[in-house]
């Protein structure tokens, strides 16, 4: 995925409820989105040295950042983006992304009122909580189309918002062709659990009761009969990524709260993976670890794809036709898998 717009498509007035033509984001490495709080001394303390180790560094100002430090928080990520060398902006090897607080909350307005004046170019995503509808992807357009312009900023903001809420993911489809901002969507497991009345009490992951159990077997005791645990998000992550792949934006999965579970982390991750996210969320160093893993093609998969695009070059290089590689079938639709494997592994070694 290559190609960028040019900034006078975002500053154009968006109508509202116009649709918006899909759009191509530029491609960056984004497999782990690190959370930090800027209102925590220590944490902050170790940002400097985590630029060029992680894809990207986000500033949370919402959920669990306390209400007495949400200013102090505001200031801090402001002074972190100020002062860090390389981090954020359009070259630099880390992005920098802040998490707003919600647009029902008291401090939404002034986290953009403040972060875009102060430190709007270094700024690469805006992370938007608890989003309901295309209205609130079209409120914050408007808003960072003002501040952008007043701050004479040449490079738009882009627009990440969170899926996490059942209204969100009734509308999952019109919130990600909201505005040419949207550069991708999260799943929020914690809030989304809430609002739906799941009767959960973790922050994403899986639940031991939620199982399918073996038919019975005539020739074995009932007490033997195997269960299976199944993924809870799948359905989310699923239709998560159909809307996102539909406007040509990103879908990530989100927050692992199991800090020692590095095993079901990594589970959870790599379902995201396979069903087409490219990143996740982490919320503590050892999840960037396992998020750039899983996020990162594996060498055997893209040797194995490297060659079935050979041998369908070889075949003419217009798709069509078929060839037998290792005893499968391969064609133009395992070409076009083939590619997105490819495609990654080069974008994630540039
Ligand atoms: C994240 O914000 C979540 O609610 O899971
Ligand atoms: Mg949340």
């Amino acid at each position: 995925m290559s190609g960028s717009r040019s900034a006078k498509d975002f500053f154009r007035p968006l109508a509202v409820g116009a649709p918006t033509p899909p759009t191509e984001i530029p491609a960056r490495p984004s497999r782990a989105i690190h959370f930090f709080d800027p209102s925590n001394p220590k944490m902050a303390a170790k940002i400097p040295d985590m630029v060029g180790r992680v894809d990207v560094l986000l500033g949370n100002l919402e959920d669990a950042v306390k209400a007495d430090n949400k200013l102090a928080a505001r200031e801090g990520l402001v002074r972190i983006a100020s002062e860090t060398a390389n981090l954020g902006g359009q070259s630099g090897p880390t992005q920098l992304w802040t998490r707003i607080n919600s647009l029902d909350s008291p401090w939404a307005l002034d986290d953009l009122t403040t972060l875009v004046p102060a430190i709007g170019a270094k700024l690469d995503v805006i992370m938007v909580p608890k989003v309901q509808g295309a209205e609130d992807i079209h409120y914050v357009d408007r808003l960072l189309a003002q501040l952008e312009a007043k701050a004479g900023l040449d490079r738009p903001i882009l627009v990440h918002a969170i899926l996490e809420t059942a209204r969100g993911v009734a509308n999952v489809e019109e919130i990600c062709g909201a505005s040419p901002r949207m550069q991708g969507l999260s799943l929020g497991p914690a809030d989304l659990a809430a609002d739906r009345r799941m009767k959960t009490t973790r922050v994403g992951g899986g639940h031991p009761g939620y199982l399918v159990r073996q038919d019975p077997n005539p020739d074995q005791p009932d007490a033997h009969r195997p269960t299976y645990q199944q993924d809870l998000w799948h359905y989310t992550i699923a239709r998560m990524v159909d809307a996102c792949a539909m406007h040509g934006i990103y879908p990530y999965y989100g927050p692992f709260g199991d800090i020692a579970d590095v095993t079901a982390c990594e589970d959870q991750f790599r379902n995201a993976f396979l069903l087409g996210c490219v990143g996740t969320w982490s919320l503590h160093p050892k999840q960037i670890a396992i998020a750039n893993q899983v996020f990162s093609p594996s060498v055997e998969d893209v040797a194995h794809a490297r060659r079935v695009v050979a041998a369908m070059s070889a075949l003419g290089g217009d798709g069509t036709g078929a060839v037998m590689l290792d005893g499968k079938m391969e064609d133009d639709a395992s070409l076009k898998q083939c590619l997105v494997m490819v495609e990654l592994a080069e974008q994630l070694a540039a």
